[in-house]
Formats: C-alpha cells, structure tokens, sequence
C-alpha cells in the first residue's frame, strides 16, 4: 500500500489523540506527529498507538512529542503537509463555546506561529473552539492563505443531524442525508429542505416523512448537539464524532480528493456573503479549500445563513485583539 505525507495533530487531549490515532489506522499517511505542552503525555500515546499496529495491521508511524509554551519541540512537525489544532480547553456543563474564547485564542495563537515558523506549507484544520473565531485567529497568525486554512464543524454537527434523524425514522445512518451550515454556535444552520431519507430504493424529501414539529426537535437536538455530550460527560467535550470528522477532513487533503463536505471556510461572495468564516460546503484538496460550493437554500435558510454571518463576523474582528 503507498503511504505518503506527514500529518501533524496539536494538542494530545482526547480531540487530538483520538483524531492520531484514526490517521494512523487509515494507513495512508508515512507519519503521524502528535504534540502536547504536558511532558511525556504524547510519546506516552505515540507509543501505545504503534504498539497497536501489528494487531490492527498499519505501518503508519507515529511519533510523539512535548513542546515547550515558547515553541521549543515544534522542529518535530517540519515538513509537515496537515497541521490539526486541537490545543485549548474543552467546554464544561453549562459552558457556551464563546465562553472559551480568551483562554483558547492564547492558545491557538501561540500554536498557529509555531506552525507557521516550522511548517510553511502545511494546510491546518483547526478544531479548538470557539471554532470559527479559532479558525479566523489561526489564519491572522499563521498569514496562511485563506484557502489554507479551515475549521472542522460542519462534518460533525451534520453527523449528529443524520444520527439524529436515523434514529428517529428506524433507519440505517447511510440511508440519510442531511445538511447544516452556518456557525458552530447558537447561529448553526440546519438545512431540512436538503435532507432525504431512501426508502425502498427511493430518496424522499425529511418533509415527507416527518412533521414539522418532529424536524424542529430534530434541528434543535444537533443545535445543542455538543451540550447534550458535555452535560452527559460532566469533564470534558464529545471527541469521537469530532475527531472522525477532522480525520476525513485530513484525509481528503492527503489525497487530493476533491471531496465535498460541510467546512467552516473563508466565504468571499458566494451567498451574497462576503469576507468572514463560515460553515458551507467546499471541496477540499492538495491545496485545502479547493472551493466553496453553492447550493440552493429556501429563502428562511438563507436568512439564516446570513445571521450567522453577521455574528461571526462580529467576533472574527474580536479574535485581532486576543
Ligand atoms: N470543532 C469541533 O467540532 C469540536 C468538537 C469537540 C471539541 N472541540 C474543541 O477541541 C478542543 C480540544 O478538546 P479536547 O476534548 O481534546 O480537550 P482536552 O482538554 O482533552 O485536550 C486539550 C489538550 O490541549 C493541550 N494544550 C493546551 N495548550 C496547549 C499548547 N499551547 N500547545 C499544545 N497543546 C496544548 C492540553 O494540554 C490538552 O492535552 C477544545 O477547545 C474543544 O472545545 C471542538
């Protein structure tokens, strides 16, 4: 099997050290480096994943590294094609996203020019949240290319509107497609009028076979979808789902793809929407963000869209001063 390219995941929390640890089972990458500031805790992880290896037959090798708050370690991420951000704190019970902002945009900036001085080329993801203030805040630092960077957020909070949904039909997760956009916040968008269910072969309108109340309960659930876990939890966020979706995210970028899915990327005009990050639809490739893809939205949800919009916007300008 041909094996290419280096992907670096920051942050060995259980974001990152799950996501490391999808991306060495994969098998597609040559390595995997997985970095954190607490000594010893990633070459501890680093360790026990390729010790997994002969059992769960990959090669992929991954190595384990601290890093010090002044970027000392970070040379091991040179060369790096994909930098995954999952430093910063993870919500608590009762906590907003936005109430991790401060503490996380230190964070994510301290990382961001680390990667920036050690790996020029690479694409990052960042998952920490808030995430589409993060993702704005690790462009500015990184002076990436805006296609460069992007935001894990869309992928998971679509999952969770399918899981959802599936669950509630008593019908199998692949028989779903669904859709949400905007903010990783409050102002999500969840899209019904792009949701169908197969049934007996045939895609049918989410309208068709539920009522409005029910797709409302439904949107709501994956609005609060992250809460739901945390409050379940009580320590710490949700990271499976999480870290699936920016393992694919990674995955299409290794290959080239040209895979659509739902990521919080720089918008410049599409929707009549202009210079702000935001959840949509892109092709992601070599390069990250290949293009944002348009698609058709009822006149509520595109209103919506353009909400979410203007309230990103509004904090994106914040993160400059973090
Ligand atoms: N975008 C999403 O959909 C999504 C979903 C779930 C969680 N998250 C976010 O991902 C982040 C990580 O979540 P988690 O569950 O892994 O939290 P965690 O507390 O388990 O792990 C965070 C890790 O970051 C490390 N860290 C802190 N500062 C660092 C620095 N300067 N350099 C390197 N590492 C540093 C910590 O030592 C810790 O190990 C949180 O901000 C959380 O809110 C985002």
């Amino acid at each position: 099997m041909a094996r290419n390219g280096k992907v670096a995941v920051i942050g060995a929390g259980f974001y990152g050290s799950t996501t490391a640890q999808r991306l060495a089972e994969y098998d597609i990458f040559d390595e995997v480096v997985l970095t954190d500031i607490i000594e010893g805790r990633p070459e501890g992880l680093a360790l026990d994943m390729n010790q997994s290896r002969p059992i769960e037959g990959f090669e992929t090798k991954v190595t384990g590294a601290t890093t010090g708050r002044s970027g000392e370690g970070y040379e091991v991420i040179a060369g790096s094609d994909i930098v995954i951000m999952t430093a910063g704190l993870p919500r608590k019970p009762g906590m907003s996203r936005m109430d991790l902002i401060e503490t996380n945009a230190k964070i994510v900036r301290q990382v961001a020019e680390n990667v920036a001085k050690h790996a020029p080329n690479a694409v990052v993801i960042v998952v920490s949240n808030p995430l589409d203030e993060m993702t704005a805040l690790a462009q500015l630092a990184t002076a990436f290319p805006k296609n460069r960077v992007l935001g894990q957020a869309g992928m998971l909070d679509t999952a969770r509107f399918t899981n959802s949904v599936a669950e509630k039909l008593g019908v199998p997760v692949a028989a779903v497609t669904t859709l949400t956009l905007g903010s990783h916040g409050d102002t999500m968008v969840p899209v019904p009028s792009k949701c169908t269910v197969e049934v007996d072969g045939k895609r049918q309108p989410l309208t068709d076979l539920l009522s409005a109340e029910d797709i409302e309960a439904l949107v709501e659930r994956t609005r609060n979808g992250g809460a739901e876990v945390v409050a379940l939890l009580k320590t710490g966020s949700a990271f499976y789902a999480p870290a699936a979706a920016a393992a694919r995210m990674a995955k299409a970028v290794i290959e080239d793809s040209g895979a659509v899915m739902p990521v919080c990327a720089w918008v410049e005009g599409e929707y009549g929407i202009d210079g702000v990050y935001l959840g949509v639809v892109a092709e992601l490739g070599r390069e990250g963000v290949r293009k944002v893809v348009e698609t058709d939205l009822t006149d509520t949800e595109l209103a919506a869209l353009k909400e979410a919009a203007e309230a990103v916007r509004a904090k994106q300008a914040d993160v400059q001063n973090l």
